[in-house]
């Protein structure tokens, strides 16, 4: 089944923002197969942000991203990496519409709340760097015929 990798930034857990992100997946049907909270360190996040390293905004995105604990998710379910993306809204919240979690909870590009995987190849990449094996957890959930047609 597809997964992605989708993580509350410091910004979005100071703002009481994570039990509203997570309803957000478990009402959409999604399944919530991995669930952690840590302060990532900067080797981390150097790789999570790798495609990003040449950009004048780097630096301070790492450090922000250092700053405080990050909940870090996996959910599962059909088409989630891309539903997931529209559900957290454009990287820009400006341009995020009402209804997505940047479009509803954020203003600036530096305090945008949310991380989503961009690709079904990124997601196994980003679930690998921030959850050890173990942590990713395999079961059925009950409510899957009510779901799915
Ligand atoms: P993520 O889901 O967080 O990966 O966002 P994204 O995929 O929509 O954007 P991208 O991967 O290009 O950038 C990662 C993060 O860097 C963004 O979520 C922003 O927080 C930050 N970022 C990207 N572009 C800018 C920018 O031009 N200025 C600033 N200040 N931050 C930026
Ligand atoms: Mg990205």
């Amino acid at each position: 089944a597809e997964r992605t990798y989708i993580m509350v930034k410091p910004d979005g857990v100071q703002r009481g923002l994570v039990g509203n992100i997570i309803s957000r997946f478990e009402k959409r049907g999604y399944q919530l197969c991995g669930l952690k909270m840590r302060t990532a360190s900067r080797e981390l996040l150097e790789e999570h942000y790798g495609d990003l390293k040449s950009k004048p905004f780097f630096p301070g995105l790492v450090n922000f991203m250092m700053s405080g604990p990050v909940v870090s998710m996996v959910w599962q379910g059909k088409d989630v990496v891309k539903q997931g993306r529209s559900m957290l809204g454009e990287t820009d919240p400006l341009k995020s519409k009402p209804g997505s979690i940047r479009g509803d909870f954020c203003i600036d590009m530096g305090k945008n709340v949310c991380h989503g995987s961009d690709s079904v190849d990124t997601a196994n990449e980003e679930i690998k760097m921030w959850f050890k094996d173990d942590e990713v957890m395999d079961y059925k959930l009950t409510a899957y015929k009510d779901i799915y047609e």
